[in-house]
């Protein structure tokens, strides 16, 4: 049996077009001094293809990464609130697009922390004997049923996607640890109302959503949580500020970010944004958060990584990765995201 699950692989698909703050305040009362004041953001994304199409092309490139082929999968994990469809699940449309024929396929959701609970599950099956090489994916595409005429969130949100190969090692490296919560009392302060059978009959109906969201309220729980699974997962691991090269968090806010790195007594220097130019991906930001560290020589052999997250719920988590030797792809794959006329796989 395996002792640890290494991250071996990791790809990213990116939607080209960009939505900056100009373009929101052309059709909201916003503009860009008080999004980039407030939140940190100048620009996002918006995908023309689907969530799953962004996951296909990011598995690929993470595969490559890895050296692996569709045939080594056993295990795809799907994290994400906004899967194209309820059944069949997302991952199994990765492993048909694939052809990962052996592989296991399951979607999980916590919303802006889907990805980092993906990476739990897949770690922990890795470590239990259960399969020995995945891919686990965070993606989101909040586009489609983004509340455009409400200010309040329409600035916040932004599509994208990234994976990562996680394989079954006897080095200490891969998720060392994590601390999970949730804070249910405030889960109504962020619920999207239209998404679910709950509505099927209702007067939000299933496809016109409408954004319940309390910013302040999920502020400071997020800062609380956050900072209580980080300054946790350090002190189950005998791990002080000091012992951490990396902080890869989720970004939500800049704001959010700098109150939990100062609280945990961590440097901005050592924090990767991604904030003003992806906003909040949702359970994509902190996967491509991290390839985009790989990409930019941030991430060294050996680094430890803390990597904080919340999400609706308010579901907050850890996580503390010890980086392996390797901070080069293996190989590289041409897989890109299809042309818009081209856009949608035959499900
Ligand atoms: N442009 C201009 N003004 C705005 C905008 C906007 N886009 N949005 C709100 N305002 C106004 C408000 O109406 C308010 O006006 P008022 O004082 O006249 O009522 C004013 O700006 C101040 O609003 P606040 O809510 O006090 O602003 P705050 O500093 O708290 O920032 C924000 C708001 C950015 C939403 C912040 O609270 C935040 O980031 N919260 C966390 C939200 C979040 O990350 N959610 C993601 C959840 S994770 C998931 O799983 C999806």
């Amino acid at each position: 049996m395996a002792t640890y699950a290494a991250i071996t692989g990791w790809g990213k698909a990116m939607p080209p077009a960009v939505l900056t703050n100009e373009d929101l305040s052309t059709f909201l009362d916003t503009n860009d001094e008080w999004i980039i004041s407030r939140t940190g953001m100048k620009e996002r994304r918006i995908s023309h293809v689907s969530g799953l199409e962004m996951a296909v092309a990011a598995s690929r490139r993470a595969l490559a990464c890895a050296g692996l082929e569709a045939k080594d999968v056993d295990l795809i994990v799907y994290g994400t609130c906004s899967a194209d469809e309820q059944v069949p699940n997302a991952a199994s449309g990765v492993q048909a697009a694939l052809g990962a024929q052996r592989a296991a396929s399951m979607d999980v959701n916590t919303a802006c922390t889907s990805f980092l609970y993906a990476l739990t599950t897949a770690t922990a099956m890795i470590r239990t004997g259960v399969v020995r090489n995945a891919i686990v994916i965070g993606v989101e595409i909040i586009s489609p049923f983004m509340d455009w005429d409400n200010r309040n969130v329409a600035v916040l949100f932004g599509d994208g996607c990234a994976a990562v190969v996680v394989q079954a090692s006897d080095k200490q490296e891969g998720l060392l640890g994590e601390q999970l919560g949730c804070i249910a009392e405030a889960r109504q302060t962020l619920r999207v109302r239209g998404m679910g059978t709950a509505y099927t009959n209702h007067a939000v109906t299933s496809g016109d959503t409408a954004w319940d969201f309390d910013g302040q309220e999920i502020f400071k729980r997020a800062v609380q949580g956050m900072v209580q699974a980080s300054t946790a997962v350090m002190a189950k691991h005998g791990v002080t500020a000091a012992d951490i090269d990396l902080v890869v968090p989720h970004q939500a806010n800049q704001r959010i970010i700098d109150a939990v790195i100062s609280r945990c007594g961590l440097p901005d220097e050592k924090v990767m944004l991604t904030v003003a130019r992806y906003g909040n991906m949702s359970a994509a930001t902190v996967p491509v958060a991290l390839n985009e560290a790989l990409e930019e020589g941030r991430v060294k052999p050996g680094a430890l990584i803390l990597m904080p997250a919340f999400g609706a719920g308010l579901t907050f988590c850890a996580h503390l990765v010890r980086w392996g030797e390797r901070v080069t792809p293996l190989g590289e794959s041409d897989a890109a995201l299809p042309p818009a006329k081209a856009a949608r796989l035959k499900w």
